[in-house]
C-alpha cells in the first residue's frame, strides 16, 4: 500500500484532463501562447535548470522570465541538490506560476550522469531530500514527471510514486516508457493503470496520445486523471480542444480550415519574431511551419522557399501566395465538379 499524502490543505490549482507537455526546444513562450489561444487548458515550460538559475545563467534566466504573466502555467525544473532546487522553487513562486514540476524523466546522458532527471530516481534517498526541500520551500502545486525506470529490469515507478506522494506532491505525471526505450516502442499504458490504482494523488498519463480517441482510450484503460500530450501537438495546437470536445460530447471536432491554419501560422510567426527577434524567430519557425503544413496541398515548394527566407515580410508573402494558390485550386476543382454535374453526359 502506498504512503498516504501528509497534506490536509490542497492548493486550489488542479491539473485539467488534458495538457501540453514540457518539450525542450518546442514549448517556448510563443508555442505555449498559441496552444492556449486554441483551447489548451494547461501548458508547461521547457525544463529549466535549478543550478542555472542559481548561477544566474543568462539563457536559463531568460527561459524563466519568458514565463512571466502566463497562466495557467507549470514551470518544470531539473536538478538534484535540495538547497539549489528549493531556491529555484521560491523563484518560480515569486514569478506567480500556478505550479512547479520536477523533471525525473529526462534520459539525456549528461543530465542522467549528474543525478538529475531520470538519473535522480536511482538514488531514492537523495530524491526524498530533493522533493522534501521543494515541498518545504513553498505551498505551490507540486508535481513530478517520471518514467517507468531505467529499463524493464529496474522498474521503479511505484517506489518513486510512493516517495512523491509521501513527501507531499499534489500529482504525478507518468510517461510510460523506460529510459532505455527513449521515445520509441509503445508506451506501456498498463503501468499507468497500475500506478493509478496504487496511489491516491492524481496520476496524469503520458505517452502515445495522438488524438481525441487515444486520449479517451488512455483515460478508460488506465483510470488516470488526465492526459498529457507532447509530439502529437507539433503543428496541431487544435488537438486539445478536439480532445476536450470528444471527452465531453463524444463528437469529433472538424479539422482546422485552410484559413484557420493560415491565420494561426501568421499569428505564431509574429509572436516568435516579437519574442526572439526577427532572425532567430524566423529560423526557429521553419520547423514549426513545416509541422503546420504537414499533409497539406502544394507545400513542398513553399517549404523550400521558407527555408531560404530570413525576414518576416518575405515569409508572410510566401505564405499568402501559397494560401491563394491552394484556394484557387480548391475553387477550380469545385467549379469543375459543378460543371460536370450540370453536363452529366458530356464527354
Ligand atoms: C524533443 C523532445 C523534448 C522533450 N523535452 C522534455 C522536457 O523538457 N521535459 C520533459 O519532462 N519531457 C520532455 N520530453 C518528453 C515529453 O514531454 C513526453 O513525455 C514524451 O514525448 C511522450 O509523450 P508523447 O508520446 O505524447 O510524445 C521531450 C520529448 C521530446 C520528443
Amino acid at each position: 500500500m502506498a504512503v498516504k499524502p501528509p497534506r490536509s490543505i490542497k492548493p486550489s490549482f488542479q491539473f485539467p484532463r488534458v495538457m501540453l507537455a514540457p518539450i525542450a526546444g518546442f514549448t517556448d513562450r510563443p508555442t505555449r501562447d498559441i496552444a492556449r489561444a486554441k483551447g489548451c487548458p494547461l501548458t508547461f515550460s521547457e525544463l529549466i535548470s535549478a543550478r542555472g538559475l542559481q548561477e544566474n545563467n543568462p539563457g536559463t534566466l531568460k527561459m524563466l522570465h519568458e514565463c512571466r504573466d502566463e497562466h495557467p502555467l507549470v514551470i518544470q525544473l531539473f536538478g538534484g541538490e535540495p538547497d539549489v532546487i528549493s531556491e529555484a522553487v521560491r523563484k518560480v513562486e515569486q514569478l506567480g506560476a500556478d505550479g512547479v514540476n520536477l523533471n525525473l524523466g529526462c534520459p539525456v546522458r549528461k543530465v542522467f550522469k549528474n543525478r538529475s532527471g531520470c538519473g535522480l530516481t536511482i538514488f531514492p534517498v537523495e530524491l526524498v531530500h530533493v522533493i522534501r526541500a521543494m515541498r518545504k520551500a513553498s505551498d505551490i502545486h507540486l508535481s513530478v514527471k517520471i518514467r517507468a525506470g531505467v529499463n524493464h529490469r529496474s522498474l521503479n515507478y511505484r517506489l518513486i510514486g510512493d516517495i512523491a506522494q509521501g513527501e507531499g506532491c499534489d500529482a504525478i505525471i507518468f510517461h510510460a516508457r523506460t529510459r532505455m526505450m527513449g521515445f520509441g516502442g509503445h508506451a506501456q499504458w498498463e503501468w499507468i493503470g497500475d500506478l493509478k490504482e496504487y496511489l491516491d494523488i492524481p496520476v496524469i498519463g503520458n505517452g502515445d496520445v495522438v488524438d481525441a480517441q487515444s486520449a479517451r482510450a488512455m483515460l478508460d484503460e488506465t483510470g488516470c486523471d488526465g492526459v498529457m500530450i507532447a509530439r502529437a501537438s507539433y503543428g496541431n495546437p487544435w488537438i486539445f480542444a478536439a480532445v476536450e470536445r470528444y471527452l465531453e460530447s463524444g463528437y469529433q471536432r472538424s479539422p482546422p480550415t485552410l484559413e484557420e491554419r493560415y491565420a494561426t501560422m501568421v499569428h505564431h510567426l509574429h509572436l516568435a519574431v516579437e519574442n526572439k527577434g526577427e532572425r532567430r524567430g524566423i529560423l526557429e519557425m521553419r520547423k514549426q511551419l513545416g509541422w503546420y503544413l504537414k499533409g497539406i496541398a502544394l507545400v513542398r515548394p513553399l517549404r523550400e522557399t521558407i527555408n531560404r527566407l530570413e525576414t518576416l515580410p518575405k515569409v508572410l508573402t510566401a505564405l499568402e501566395q501559397w494560401r491563394e494558390s491552394v484556394e484557387n485550386r480548391v475553387n477550380n476543382e469545385r467549379e469543375y465538379r459543378a460543371e460536370n454535374e450540370l453536363m452529366p453526359f458530356s464527354i
